[in-house]
């Protein structure tokens, strides 16, 4: 018998197989059902900072008396609070797995005392998806590095483990999450998936792309999962992104993973998606003689693999070279 359990973050796991912050946990029965399956945790929908603001904007902009707006958007604030804070205390009820509560931000907002009542509300963890773009023509890269450590220092300390969702665009991801665990995290979550655009040709207009992964998508976060692991000892790793099967969970484990993350799957073939994968995990596991997770876990990270040059290898040319083919 293979034992699937999985320290993260400070938390204790049934298992490595994480529901990714989204819609899917909004709703209890569900959230349920996915713990029932076998998830290890869940990650609530995320408290959204632009959501917060953009509810500020349009009450300000339909109020005639500007000394009220100052009132207006500490309501609005504190109403978004409240309402997460709901959910977070009847998933914590009702759930047996630890629940991980979620915040979206691009900059420092109030998170830091919204990090204490999430902490005092019950949640297990925090995770913190700092989605940010930058596309100014004189920003020093330095300086956004150091911008998403501080708001890393604001959270930290606040009695919760933190755990970072980042995006892939960075100039040098192993350092920022070494420089990150150094400001406190716990954990790292790569990664996450920004809203896409896409062009309507009939209607020559720029449009939403598509909201849900795909395959493919899966590549990158093994790259990185496997780098990081091997570069940065001391940080938990929760890979996401293009997850779908016990394949992709598997790999992500034996390239270093803490815990891996699903949605997508989940959004397209529910609560299954997630015993089908634990379930095919335990198999291969079986058939390679591993007891437990622990035994697997970064077999071929970075730092364990005879050739690691591999997960640094993006150009074509040495293996067109090599094969001598074009095509
Ligand atoms: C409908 C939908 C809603 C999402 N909502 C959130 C959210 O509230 N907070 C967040 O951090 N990520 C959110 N995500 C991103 C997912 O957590 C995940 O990072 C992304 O979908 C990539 O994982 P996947 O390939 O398993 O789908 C959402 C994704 C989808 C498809």
């Amino acid at each position: 018998m293979v034992d699937l359990q999985t320290s993260f973050a400070g938390l204790s796991l049934q298992s490595p197989l994480i529901i990714g912050s989204s819609g899917l946990t909004r709703n209890l029965n569900h959230a349920q059902a996915y713990a029932e399956a076998g998830a290890g945790a869940i990650i609530l929908k995320s408290l959204f900072e632009e959501q917060i603001a953009m509810h500020t904007e349009h009450l300000i902009a339909k109020n005639d008396y500007p000394e009220a707006n100052e009132y207006i958007a500490s309501y609005v604030r504190s109403e978004a609070l409240e309402d997460y804070l709901k959910l977070l205390r009847e998933a914590k009820e009702r759930l047996t797995v630890p629940v991980i509560a979620s915040i979206n931000c691009s900059g420092m907002g109030g998170w830091t005392e919204f990090a204490e009542r999430i902490a005092e509300a019950g949640a297990d963890a925090l995770e913190v998806n700092i989605l940010r773009l930058e596309t100014g023509l004189y920003i020093d890269p330095a300086e956004i590095e150091a911008y998403y450590l501080s708001i890393v220092t604001a959270l930290s300390g606040k009695g919760l483990p933190l755990i970072v969702k980042l995006g892939r665009h960075h100039s040098c991801l192993p350092m920022l999450v070494d420089k990150l665990r150094a400001a406190g995290a716990a954990a790292v979550t790569l990664f996450n998936r920004p809203y896409q655009i896409d062009i309507d040709l009939s209607r020559e207009q720029l449009i939403g792309g598509e909201v849900f992964s795909h395959e493919g998508d899966f590549t990158e976060t093994l790259r990185f999962t496997g780098l990081i692991r091997g570069q940065v000892p001391g940080v938990g790793i929760s890979s996401s992104t293009g997850v779908y099967t016990w394949e992709e969970l598997t790999k992500a484990l034996l390239a270093g993973a803490d815990t891996v993350q699903m949605c997508t799957a989940v959004y397209k073939k529910g609560a299954e998606a997630i015993s089908e994968a634990l379930k095919g995990l335990r198999y291969w596991m079986m058939d390679h003689g591993y007891q437990n997770v622990s035994e697997l876990r970064g077999r071929l990270s970075y730092a364990t693999v005879p050739d690691p040059s591999l997960f640094e290898r993006i150009q074509f040319m040495k293996y067109f070279g090599v094969r001598g083919q074009r095509d």
